[in-house]
């Protein structure tokens, strides 16, 4: 298998998917619901529509797996692509410009290649399985700070967060009066993204898909964050929990979750 034409054929979809994206800025006529608070509008659906596409082009016997059409089984293939149209529709439906579009490739489960792209800033984060992450062609690394209480760290809230407010306000109220800070982008995927560049030194979230976190993983991981869930076992894309650090505050921050 050529990573290297997957990982061309990515981003490729990915840059088309983000002047389309572009083209819906503040021009939505019709934002959905697919549930009380998770948005969908039409740039997810025609970005999603554009990647499948390209994909199928190329690769006409892979299976995909798409937010917003679920999964395409070829049946032909242990090649899967797992996308995100546009993670962070929420902060996108306000015009707030932290948003991707998010690529992951995967053969036997074991994800290869992985970008995400901010289509407003331009940002492009790519990682192909033991060589590394990159931010616009440059190589990147987590960041070097051994103190939870020097570190940024950032969460999420998932959609049926109303559901469980007691313990997500606690593990959010004990990681406070740990850290140094925490901020909340609305993309799971820039999160990632965001510890592989050493912005941040930690995230955590749960209840999030594999769509969220499969390109933004192999990210945080090749650029040397250790990625697991909320006890310590190597994370998977079916696991609801996802912690990501730069790795020395891990054990910290595996504690400071602990309700
Ligand atoms: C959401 C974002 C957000 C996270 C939510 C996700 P979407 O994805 O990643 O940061 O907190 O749980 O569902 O719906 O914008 O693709
Ligand atoms: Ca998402
Ligand atoms: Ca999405």
């Amino acid at each position: 298998m050529d990573l290297n034409l997957i990982k061309n054929t990515a981003i490729g979809a990915a840059y088309k998917s983000a002047e389309i994206i572009n083209n819906f800025s503040g021009k939505l006529t019709r934002v959905s619901k697919k549930g009380p608070i998770d948005l969908v509008t039409e740039a997810d659906i025609a970005s999603e529509k554009n990647i499948i596409a390209e994909i199928r082009r190329r690769f006409p016997d892979h299976e995909i797996l798409a937010e917003e059409s679920g999964l395409n089984q070829t049946g032909k293939s242990a090649c899967r692509w797992i996308i995100d149209p546009l993670d962070g529709t929420t902060n996108f439906a306000h015009q707030i410009p932290l948003f991707a579009v998010s690529i992951a490739f995967a053969v036997d489960n074991e994800i290869n290649v992985g970008i995400v792209l901010n289509p407003v800033s331009g940002e492009l984060f790519t990682a192909v399985r033991g060589q590394g992450a990159t931010l616009n062609g440059t190589a990147i690394e987590v960041s070097r700070q051994k103190d939870i209480s020097e570190s940024l760290l950032a969460t999420g809230f998932p959609y049926d967060v109303k559901q469980m407010l007691d313990p997500v306000m606690l593990r959010f109220k004990q990681c406070i009066a740990a850290s140094q800070g925490i901020r909340r982008l609305g993309s799971a995927a820039l999160d990632l993204c965001f510890v592989a560049c050493g912005r941040f030194e930690g995230f955590w979230e749960e209840n999030l898909n594999p769509w969220d976190t499969a390109a933004g993983w192999l990210i945080a991981e090749e650029a040397g964050a250790r990625v697991t869930d909320f006890s310590g076992n190597p994370y998977d894309l079916n696991q609801k929990e996802i912690m990501a650090t730069n790795s020395h505050i891990h054990d910290e921050l595996q504690s400071t979750l602990e309700i």
